[in-house]
């Protein structure tokens, strides 16, 4: 069923070794320290590596929070939040992190790292620090198989189409004020980017790839350009259900000290709320390669 999988576009690696997690994306990455320097080869091929399969895991990487942002700079520039608030000492550090009976879950939504940017986040780089017995896993959807599987009638459609993405929801100042008064173990300083209406290509072209994916997301896409909320949101409902196939996905079952990065304007990922009275930790950073998504 599926047009194109990651076993139908194979690569050949040298200093790493890839292995898919399933058909449509993502692959447990062996035969590298991401807490070493690494040389040009290794880090041509993790870039490659990320192109193809989306998303790459790596275990056990005694990565400290000074590596981690020097791993980083590997795939962009580090971005420090506008509203979430980042680490002592390193502001492009988010700590995501949930105590055990805390209800929510910082990104347990389907969404696409600060879509609402003008030009988004081109990957993301999660450490995890403390991860429950089970639960916490992060699930990850392909967006270019979404596409792909789109009929021709409706890709016709949608491709002339602008969306509309804003941070006014996911970080309403208003529904998450215990957030802004400091009191969470996450906190938010509010800023006018919460407000901001930002105007992407319904379908984006990968510069990297020369391949059409689909560019919107639950947590951040709001409304399409030229259309009312009440008219946007049949077809944004439908895209995002469409694109969210169990055929289309991965899903990352973590260990402590792993390693997860993403290509993330081609994807969308969610995380799980399933480990109420357990502590969760991770150190995020997005990184930025200051391309604005083009059609
Ligand atoms: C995020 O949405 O960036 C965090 C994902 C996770 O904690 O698994």
């Amino acid at each position: 069923m599926p047009k194109q999988t990651v076993e139908t576009a194979p690569i050949e690696l040298k200093t790493i070794e890839a292995k898919p997690i399933t058909a449509a994306m993502g692959a447990e990455i062996s035969g590298v320290d991401l807490s070493k320097p690494l040389s040009e080869k290794q880090a041509a091929e993790i870039k490659q590596a990320l192109q193809t399969f989306l998303v790459l895991t790596f275990k056990d990487q005694d990565l400290t929070p000074e590596r981690h942002v020097n791993l980083a700079k590997y795939f962009g520039s580090p971005e420090v939040h506008p509203i979430v608030q980042g680490m002592e000492g390193y502001p492009e550090i988010i700590k995501v992190i949930k105590n055990p009976g805390e209800t929510t879950q910082f990104g347990d939504s389907w969404h696409s790292d600060n879509s609402f940017f003008e030009s988004p986040t081109t990957a993301t780089i999660l450490h995890a620090q403390e991860v429950p017995p089970v639960g916490g896993d992060t699930l990850f959807s392909n967006m270019y198989l979404a596409y792909d599987h789109l009929s021709e009638g409706m890709q016709k459609l949608i491709d002339p189409l602008v969306a509309i993405h804003s941070a006014s929801d996911a970080y309403n100042p208003v529904k998450l004020a215990h957030k802004y008064r400091g009191e969470a173990a996450m906190k938010y300083n509010y800023s006018d980017v919460v407000e901001q209406q930002v105007e992407h290509p319904m379908v984006c072209t990968h510069p990297e790839t020369g391949r059409k994916f689909l560019y919107v997301n639950r947590m951040f896409t709001v409304t399409i350009k030229g259309m009312t909320p009440k008219e946007s949101k049949p077809l944004l409902d439908f895209l995002t259900e469409h694109a969210l196939q169990p055929e289309f996905q991965c899903r990352i079952r973590w260990s402590d000290k792993a390693v997860t990065m993403w290509e993330n304007r081609t994807t969308m990922h969610y995380a799980m709320n399933d480990y109420y009275q357990y502590r969760r930790i991770m150190h995020r950073i997005t990184v930025n390669d200051g391309i604005r998504p083009s059609a």
